[in-house]
């Protein structure tokens, strides 16, 4: 990882080359919470090298777990854990930490951990996951930053989901996979990483019905046994890139992508953009002219345009032949890169939820900061839009998801560097 705190991007003319798509962040780390419910060592192959894996080793680690790393393959050991209570210092930099209350429950009937961190795009609330753990006969007691919960019978339970949440989803799977009889799951989330989630669990001898649907049926058991896992590649890297080929004229060879059932909604809405896709066996061929027409769009639960998107699409539409649109669903503060853009002489008016994005704007490169991953990764984009250099700041939050964009965006003939 990178220790400069800034990256400098220059104007691109084309992007031309081959960029290796990074593992997945978002299904690998509950995959590293589903490990503590057996005794055994993992080994995860294709885990991208992220800030976010980092913190999630720590925090294992503070169980007695045992991790070691060689480039993608990270090896978690068990046999060892034990009860520990985790602090906020490390549970706070990251929102996937909450994914350890369900398997400290299922392994130990107890958790005392600090509340979540993670991106700044909403108030983020736990409140789903908390309700469906108080249906499992959890007590949760919550004082200042700490969450305490305790269980002694640990019950499955019935619950309606009142949103799709992935997290609460995920969480609720990796509590009841260890508890005592039947737990069904209405409304639940149906996200790629859902599904993955659930294969894995039911590969280490889960017993998990309606996989996909969004009703899942668990019976707990206490048999459950450590499983090796090979990551899939990373949806939102993947669209990341998919999408900034619209905005200059490219013919981008995205690599290790065997199947893009997952990225329906984001391949049509590169095409919609102007981009020509073709899926070959192992790798996505992009092409486009650079040209990129207005248009309105909209972020929605899965199998929608996913949220995790759209700053990078706001970047993209800045190019666009007019007045494009974009409405945020999912997150209720997830149009603040307008701000950031603006200094970069970009036109964007916020009202509410939906942004109208002014496109054939001239840009012009400045200094901006990234506040959060997503909309850090969108100013890099915006980088390559703008006349004169663009510098990003505060890149930290970038690296908690793209292993290296500097990297990547070389691979495609961009002109970046760290500074
Ligand atoms: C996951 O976050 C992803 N993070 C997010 O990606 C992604 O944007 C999001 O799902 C939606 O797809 C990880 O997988 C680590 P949610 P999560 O619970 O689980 C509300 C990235 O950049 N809600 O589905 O936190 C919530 O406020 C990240 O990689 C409640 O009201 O998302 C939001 O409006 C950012 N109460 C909506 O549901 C709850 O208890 C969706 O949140 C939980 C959520």
């Amino acid at each position: 990882m990178n220790s400069l705190n800034a990256i400098s991007v220059k104007p691109a003319k084309e992007l031309k080359g081959e960029i290796e798509i990074q593992g997945s962040k978002n299904t690998v780390l509950p995959i590293m919470a589903a490990t503590l419910l057996s005794s055994g060592r993992t080994v995860i192959y294709n885990c991208p090298q992220i800030e976010d894996v980092q913190v999630m080793c720590q925090l294992l680690e503070c169980m007695h777990v045992k991790t070691s790393r060689s480039g993608h393959v990270l090896t978690i050991d068990t046999t060892e854990a034990s009860y520990e209570p985790l602090p906020f210092s490390l549970t706070g930099r990251l929102r996937s930490s909450i994914l350890l209350l369900g398997p400290m429950l299922a392994r130990w009937q107890q958790a005392e951990l600090g509340m979540p961190g993670g991106c700044a795009i909403g108030l983020r609330p736990i409140d789903i996951h908390l309700e469906g753990f108080m249906k499992m006969n959890v007590d949760v007691r919550l004082h200042h930053d700490m969450l305490t919960c305790n269980s002694y019978h640990l019950q499955g339970c019935e619950y309606h989901l009142r949103f799709p949440s992935v997290g609460a989803t995920e969480n609720l799977l990796l509590a009841a996979v260890g508890a005592k009889g039947r737990t069904i799951l209405r409304g639940a989330a149906k996200e790629p990483e859902i599904i993955e989630l659930c294969e894995y669990l039911r590969a280490m001898g889960a017993l998990i019905e309606g996989v996909g649907t969004d009703v899942l049926i668990i019976k707990g058991t206490d048999a459950l046994a450590s499983c090796d896992y090979d990551n899939v590649y990373d949806r939102i890297v993947a669209g990341t890139y998919l999408l900034m080929a619209a905005a200059v004229p490219s013919d981008l060879k995205l690599m290790g992508i065997e199947s893009i059932h997952y990225m329906k909604n984001v391949v049509d809405t590169a095409v919609k953009l102007g981009v020509s896709v073709v899926k070959h066996k192992h790798y996505l061929h992009v092409r486009s002219a650079g040209n990129v027409p207005a248009g309105s769009f909209e972020t929605g639960i899965y199998p929608e345009f996913p949220t995790d998107l759209q700053p990078v699409l706001l970047a993209v539409l800045l190019r666009a032949d007019g007045s494009s649109s974009v409405t945020e669903t999912i997150f209720e503060n997830r149009l603040g890169i307008a701000n950031e853009l603006a200094k970069l002489n970009a036109s964007i008016q916020i009202a509410g939820r939906q942004a109208v994005i002014q496109g054939r704007e001239k840009l012009s490169g400045g200094v901006v900061r990234a506040t959060d991953l997503r909309q850090g990764v969108a100013l890099v984009v915006a980088g390559l839009l703008c006349q004169g250099t663009t510098i990003v700041t505060d890149i930290g939050y970038i690296q908690r998801g793209y292993e290296d964009i500097v990297r990547d965006l070389r691979c495609a003939g961009a002109n970046l560097s760290y500074v």
